[in-house]
């Protein structure tokens, strides 16, 4: 058991100190000759570890007269409370497998702090976090940033990231499930699982995406004549959204990278879809528009994934103001792009996973300033909030992803 729990501790450790991608970690440390249980017992320890960090560490950190140096065993503690805390192993068993961690770590000079340090801890609560960043474990910008974005909403949407994500599919016209979503048609919310040993998803009957990401579809309302650019395709859940209620439809999906523009060929593959998949820079026009214009143009565009922390908790760990401000920028160029391939009368559907107003709202202020050929389209929706520009779906509301969309039209009226 504490071999799990060696291998959690350096994937936990790498996310929190070292900034690594949690995914890619998994890849790395999680090898082809572990059992499934042990691949998803590493999964779910890393996934609370990084999830309630620092409110983890606030915890222990009131249990020892001073904070050890080494980093890797005070990633042990966080692990071990995050056991204790949300996957309900006993006191007695985290104790001693945090021991165990800590000597297969060669780090045996840890035994007595951390037997000490996890005792006492078991007996507090830590119903009184030391400050706001221990409270909610997000870094201190983040916390500032959503109480001056989301005055009345910030405690909220931190408490929403930091819950476990449920799983949202989206069916194809053909199957119903259980527990649809209350207005956005064919989304529903089904029970955690492996879902590739799923024979109706391998089956192409239904594709993993959340809720609030559907929505793009629904707001774009393809139809027989159009020439869509997704311009921002990859993995494809759009893409394949778009074609699946689109009919014959034609869509371009462009993706910088090639190995994400695979997944776009995967996925239309497993769904029996066509699309044209351009690998490029879209905002290098001149390496891939040849000159013939959309009619609707969708810019999922990459951002800080505020919206998705509960997929993506190292995402907490990664991102830092200065990152937001080069995204932003990023944006700002792929929105001039979009722009210039749309016809006129066209439509350009912006949308991020982030709840960041920098990213949302005040981008296509930015946007609308600089372009007045485009005019909002106002969309309502009753589980979204109207900002000055767009609609914004705070994370948790109707336990849907935090998405945001504004719709524009380009005329010259
Ligand atoms: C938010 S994701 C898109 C998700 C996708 N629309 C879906 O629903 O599956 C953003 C994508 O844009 C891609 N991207 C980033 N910069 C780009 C650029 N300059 N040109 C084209 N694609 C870009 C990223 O690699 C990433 O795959």
């Amino acid at each position: 058991m504490s071999k799990q729990r060696v291998v959690a501790v350096q994937i936990a450790y790498q996310v929190v100190f070292k900034q690594s991608n949690l995914t890619e970690q998994f890849k790395q440390r999680l090898l082809k000759s572990h059992t499934p249980e042990f691949k998803s017992a590493v999964k779910a320890i890393c996934y609370e570890t990084i999830r309630h960090y620092q409110w983890l560490e606030d915890w222990w950190l009131k249990c020892v007269d001073k904070k050890p140096k080494d980093k890797l065993v005070r990633v042990v503690l966080c692990l071990a409370l995050a056991e204790y805390k949300f996957l309900n192993k006993p006191a007695h068993v985290i104790v001693n497998e945090a021991i165990n961690t800590a000597k297969k770590l060669k780090k045996p000079w840890a035994s007595s702090l951390i037997n000490a340090c996890l005792r006492t801890a078991v007996d507090l609560t830590n119903e009184q976090a030391s400050n706001e960043v221990a409270q909610y474990s997000h870094p201190l910008w983040w916390i500032e940033k959503l109480k001056k974005d989301w005055p009345e909403d910030w405690q909220q949407l931190l408490i929403a990231n930091n819950q476990k994500p449920p799983l949202w599919v989206r069916a194809n016209s053909t199957i119903t499930l259980d527990n649809p979503h209350s207005s956005i048609s064919n989304a529903y919310k089904i029970q955690p699982q492996d879902i590739k040993k799923n024979n109706d998803f391998v089956a192409g009957l239904f594709s993993v995406q959340d809720a609030s990401a559907q929505l793009a579809t629904h707001i774009l309302k393809p139809c027989a004549d159009d020439f869509i650019l997704d311009m921002c395709a990859a993995p494809g859940g759009k893409t394949c959204h778009i074609l699946e209620l689109g009919g014959s439809v034609k869509l371009d999906a462009l993706e910088l990278f090639p190995n994400r523009a695979k997944k776009i060929h995967e996925n239309l593959s497993r769904l029996k879809l066509k699309a044209n998949v351009i690998t490029a820079d879209a905002t290098d026009l001149g390496s891939w528009f040849d000159g013939i214009k959309y009619n609707k143009v969708l810019l999922d565009a990459p951002c800080s994934a505020s919206g998705v922390v509960r997929r993506q908790p190292d995402i907490k760990f990664q991102r830092t103001e200065k990152d937001l401000d080069d995204i932003c920028q990023t944006q700002q160029k792929l929105l001039n792009s979009a722009a210039e391939v749309l016809n006129e009368n066209g439509m350009l559907l912006y949308a991020t996973c982030s709840v960041f107003q920098q990213e949302n709202s005040e981008q296509i202020q930015l946007f609308l300033k600089s372009h007045p050929e485009f005019k909002e389209i106002k969309l309502k929706y009753p589980f979204a909030i109207n900002c000055q520009h767009g609609i914004q779906i705070l994370t948790g509301a109707e336990d849907m992803d935090g998405f945001y969309y504004c719709l524009i039209t380009k005329s010259n009226d």
